[in-house]
């Protein structure tokens, strides 16, 4: 149910943020009548503009066909309930100006009931001044108040516990949204189903069936332009703390009571805390140097020449519960690889020999994008007069099969999420602190802390990662499928 008389207040509107995610995703709910009766959007921000230019800014990244009259007359009709105050980050005066702003739009509601949502598109150094002003001087006192903030949550255990407990200060747990994006993609958000409604899955869903885990996020382009910002966390912090690990604890947690955001969160803190710290020699790192005419992670100029910064880290996690004992997760992520993918790769272990010589494993792949799918690789009799077994697939891809659906953006889901108020899909402060412990060791060796930092390894931009990677998944037992077989549908889009 959403609340009538809602303004949604984005700060850092002039931002890549909200300018490439949260407005497209605010007017994606519009266009699909999700937004509240009567929403007023306020964008906040230091850059001194007009609303003209701020509607030109905001709509740069909107998407929508040449010929698509309607769209374009959505747009317009969405410019009218957007409207832009300028301000500081860190002073009252600021923030008193803006509430005076909301006010006077709010006055012009028919009852005298205000929510506010604030989604927080800013950088990590101002997040907490902004929490405490809203909350001293921008805060409703005649209705509901939420804030929307997004990583980085610290850059390790300690910081991000003063992090958490200063927003603490000021909101409250069930006012707060921390985002992880991927919580709110669609194939992520099928996992709880695929596993739970189904029998036939969860029933091999264990350490006596599965051999080994993969969940691999490959991007096709390098930091261009966000160096600066990168070199700070690394991918292991960009990328394998947060989204990577929110997908694991999905796929691994217990089955909870019921879908209610406490239950699930409760199951996923539960066996994140069975992960114990990762070992260095469960770590490959890996940086990207120029190739095909591309230039390397130090040819960026916003990057320091000598910087061992890990542009690509591949790490086993182990989980220590009756379930999982024994079964290695690998996490990958890396920049400058030769494709766009995200994907879980659940490898079932061999069949019993005897009968069978030689034959494929069975391997359960939840593509997370691009073009989500789910299929299932089976051995099968070759069809006709012999009886060789040969690798074939029960292929769930969405695009064949919901030809009618538009899948949502994960922050059109997210943005909808917080303005019902569901928690579910939003990480709880319990999680955050279990999943820098999982990583704050290595992120410190990493980072030099105890001794001389690790040198990644150089893979070519464009490349499948360093050619470390296959000896290293090997060693957790993932044997590769017979060399011949490929995935049919690989580039249906
Ligand atoms: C962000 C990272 O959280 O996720 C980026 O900071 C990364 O480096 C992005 O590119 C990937 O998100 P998506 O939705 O494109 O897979």
């Amino acid at each position: 149910q959403l609340k009538d008389n809602t303004v949604i207040v984005v700060l850092g509107a002039s931002g890549d943020l909200a300018k490439k995610k949260t407005y497209p995703a605010l007017f994606g709910l519009y266009r699909m009548g999700f937004l509240p009766r009567d929403v007023k959007i306020v964008g906040y921000a230091r850059t001194k503009m007009d609303d003209a230019e701020y509607h030109k800014r905001i709509t740069s990244y909107l998407k929508v066909a040449d010929d698509d009259a309607d769209g374009k007359a959505k747009i317009e009709e969405f410019k009218k309930f957007t409207f832009y105050v300028s301000g500081g980050y860190e002073d009252g005066p600021s923030f008193e100006n803006l509430n005076k702003f909301l006010e006077e739009i709010e006055s012009k509601y028919q009852s005298k009931e205000r929510n506010r949502l604030f989604y927080l598109a800013l950088p990590p150094s101002v997040f907490i001044p902004v929490a405490q002003h809203i909350r001293e001087q921008a805060y409703s006192k005649d209705g509901i108040n939420r804030i929307i903030v997004e990583k980085p949550f610290g850059k390790d255990l300690e910081s991000c516990r003063v992090l958490l407990s200063s927003l603490k200060q000021h909101w409250t747990e069930d006012e707060t949204f921390r985002i992880d994006h991927y919580l709110g993609k669609e194939m992520v958000k099928n996992i709880l189903v695929l596993r739970f409604a189904n029998v036939a899955l969860n029933a091999a869903w264990d350490k006596n069936s599965i051999s080994n885990v993969q969940i691999t996020f490959k991007e096709p382009f390098g930091t261009e332009g966000r160096g600066g910002y990168f070199d700070e966390f690394g991918i292991i912090r960009d990328i394998l703390q947060n989204h990577l690990l929110q997908v694991l604890s999905i796929i691994t947690m217990e089955r909870p009571v019921s879908f209610s955001a406490e239950d699930i969160r409760d199951e996923k803190v539960k066996v994140l805390r069975a992960i114990p710290p990762i070992e260095r020699s469960d770590t490959l790192l890996g940086q990207y140097v120029a190739a095909n005419g591309k230039p390397g992670y130090l040819d960026d100029d916003t990057v320091p020449h000598n910087s061992v910064c890990p542009t690509y880290a591949a790490t086993t996690l182990w989980i220590h519960n009756p379930r999982w004992e024994g079964v290695p997760f690998i996490l990958k992520a890396g920049k400058a690889l030769n494709e766009a993918k995200v994907e879980v790769r659940i490898q079932f272990k061999d069949v019993t020999q005897g009968i069978f010589k030689d034959i494929s494993r069975n391997e359960l792949v939840l593509r997370i994008q691009p073009s989500e799918a789910v299929y299932l690789k089976l051995n099968t009799k070759t069809p006709g007069l012999n009886t060789r077994a040969i690798p074939t697939e029960m292929d769930l891809t969405y695009k064949r099969r919901f030809t009618d659906i538009k899948i949502p953006e994960a922050y059109e889901a997210l943005i909808l999420d917080a303005l019902r108020g569901d928690h579910s899909n939003f990480v709880r402060d319990d999680e955050l602190d279990v999943a820098w412990k999982i990583f704050t060791p290595i992120l410190h060796w990493i980072d030099g802390k105890n001794g001389p930092a690790p040198k990644p390894v150089p893979y070519p931009y464009g490349s499948r990662g360093p050619k470390e990677l296959e000896s290293f998944i090997a060693k957790y037992g993932y044997k590769r499928t017979v060399a011949d077989y490929t995935w049919p549908t690989m580039n249906v889009s």
